[in-house]
């Protein structure tokens, strides 16, 4: 291929990550395995996602010192839809508990919330709570966007048609109306619980990233494996398609 990648689209698919050091700026995990994780334990699917969620939690408190300044966390696809309606509205429930817990925290430790997806089309109260915890912290320095009803394929097709609107259809003029636009290049894509594919998250953003898929189930996965994965980031050589 050859190409050099653009570097000036903030969410393109683009070079990324702090170069001098190799550090990742931006890291994406699809947190999988909640579901087996209570399965193992005979518990139900609930308390699997419960603990999925202190696991956000652990991670957020622990991003400070790993000097990342993007975590993108994979929270409910649009095709979670298709789940019973039970554990939907149990997914519901742990985000709205999430917000009204963590709201504080996170404006205390300058977390900035960004949401990706459709995520308007939510239940009326879940948006109003996410406007105002996006208007909170919006003076936040290090960035935690949370997508939400999220599709990448759906996501493409809306920022591609607002392109078009505006203008020529182009790499550039898609990553910059994308959701993750203000958001810097993704650098890692961590998948949890064994499983190998991207079922529909961050594809264009994904173009130049490095994958790591880990058996860790997503409940017990901590910040050291993050700070494992930023170690193993850190050693990878990237050629964006140059030798
Ligand atoms: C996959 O596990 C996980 C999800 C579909 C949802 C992820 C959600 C959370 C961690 C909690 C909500 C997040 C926030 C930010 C409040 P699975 O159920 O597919 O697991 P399985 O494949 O083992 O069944």
């Amino acid at each position: 291929m050859g190409d050099s990648p653009d570097t000036t689209q903030s969410s393109g698919a683009g070079a990324g990550g702090d170069r001098a050091s190799g550090r990742a700026r931006h890291v994406a995990i699809i947190m999988d395995g909640n579901g087996r994780w209570a399965k193992k334990r005979a518990l139900p699917r609930a308390l699997g996602h419960q603990r999925g969620v202190e696991a956000v939690r652990r991670l957020v408190r622990g991003l400070e010192p790993m000097e990342l300044d993007c975590l993108t966390l994979y929270a409910f696809s649009s095709e979670n839809w298709k789940r019973s309606e039970t554990e939907v509205d149990d997914l519901m429930n742990l985000m709205r508990k999430f917000i009204k817990s963590d709201l504080r925290e996170f404006i205390e430790n300058d977390v900035q919330l960004n949401i990706i997806g459709d995520w308007r089309s939510l239940a009326p109260d879940i948006v109003a709570m996410l406007e105002d915890a996006l208007a909170q912290t919006a003076n936040g320095k290090r960035k935690l966007a949370v997508a939400l009803n999220y599709g990448a394929q759906n996501e493409i097709a809306r920022a591609a048609a607002r392109a078009a609107e505006n203008g020529e259809i182009t790499p550039d003029s898609i990553s910059a109306n994308l959701d993750t636009a203000g958001l810097p290049p993704l650098d890692l894509l961590i998948r949890t619980s064994g499983e190998i594919r991207l079922s529909n998250f961050l594809l264009w953003q994904a173009a130049y990233a490095e994958m790591l898929f880990v058996d860790t189930l997503w409940p017990d996965f901590k910040p050291e494996h993050l700070e494992r994965a930023l170690d193993d980031f850190a050693q990878r050589e990237r050629r964006y398609g140059g030798r």
